[in-house]
């Protein structure tokens, strides 16, 4: 059975999976097609499947865009009963950039929370470009990875798993400080193609300094 499962294959679920490695996890990857699943997961040594095969971790890692993470949790429903999701989803509107999908007062991961109530999701790593989780670190310093959930003990593993990847978790407090998160990193995206900052173009991180 793995630690943790990873919904898709593609750059989020790369830099996640070679992390959790580092973590010494070991992962299972789920994807709509197999052989890119099973070519992901033989980078870090975990096994494979199709979207809809049993999660084996008890952290399910939710490597999608938010669309089609509400279908991967519509789906599988009460089957992810008793898991911590991790959302790292952020619900942008790509035809304008300049406002999210889900309407104020809400989050990705409040709605992707009420489609799988017996589970408990936590936002993570939404504020950290994929480019930059294979160094962990960005100009020396390391990836802070903002999280937020209700569920104290499934936050605190995302925290734990966070920390043994190597990067710095922040513990922001409960689901709904998502809002906040995806309208930021919104804002920080929006900054990675603006011409006022060539240098950030997906490879700049955010840090909390005390
Ligand atoms: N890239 C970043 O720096 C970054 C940073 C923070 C958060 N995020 C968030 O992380 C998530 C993944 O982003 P990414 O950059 O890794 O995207 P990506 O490289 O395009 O990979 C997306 C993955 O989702 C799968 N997928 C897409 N549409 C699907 C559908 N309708 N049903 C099932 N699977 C589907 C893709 O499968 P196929 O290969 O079969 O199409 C692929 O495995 C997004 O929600 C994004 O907002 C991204």
């Amino acid at each position: 059975m793995a630690d943790i499962t990873i919904i898709g294959t593609g750059n989020m679920a790369s830099g996640i999976a070679a992390r959790a490695a580092i973590a010494g996890k070991s992962v299972q990857i789920l994807s709509r097609d197999a052989s890119s699943s099973a070519a992901l997961a033989a980078t870090v040594n975990g096994t494979s499947g199709t979207t809809g095969s049993p999660a084996e971790g008890s952290i399910v890692v939710l490597a999608t865009p938010f669309g089609a993470a509400k279908e991967v949790l519509s789906s599988y429903g009460s089957a992810l009963d008793g898991k911590t999701i991790v959302d790292i989803t952020n619900p942008v509107n790509f035809e304008t950039f300049d406002s999210l999908t889900v309407p104020a007062g809400s989050s990705a991961a409040e709605e992707l929370q009420a489609l799988v109530p017996g589970a408990s999701v936590v936002k993570a790593f939404n504020t950290v470009f994929a480019a930059t989780l294979a160094a962990g670190e960005v100009s020396g310093q390391t990836l802070d990875v903002l999280v937020a959930g209700d569920d104290a003990t499934a936050a605190s593993a995302v925290v734990d798993f966070i920390k043994d990847a190597g990067l710095r978790p922040v513990n922001v407090g409960p689901l709904r400080r998502a809002r906040e998160l995806e309208a930021f990193q919104l804002l920080v995206m929006t900054l990675q193609i603006s011409d006022a900052h060539p240098n950030y173009n997906w490879n700049s991180a955010v840090k909390l300094l005390p």
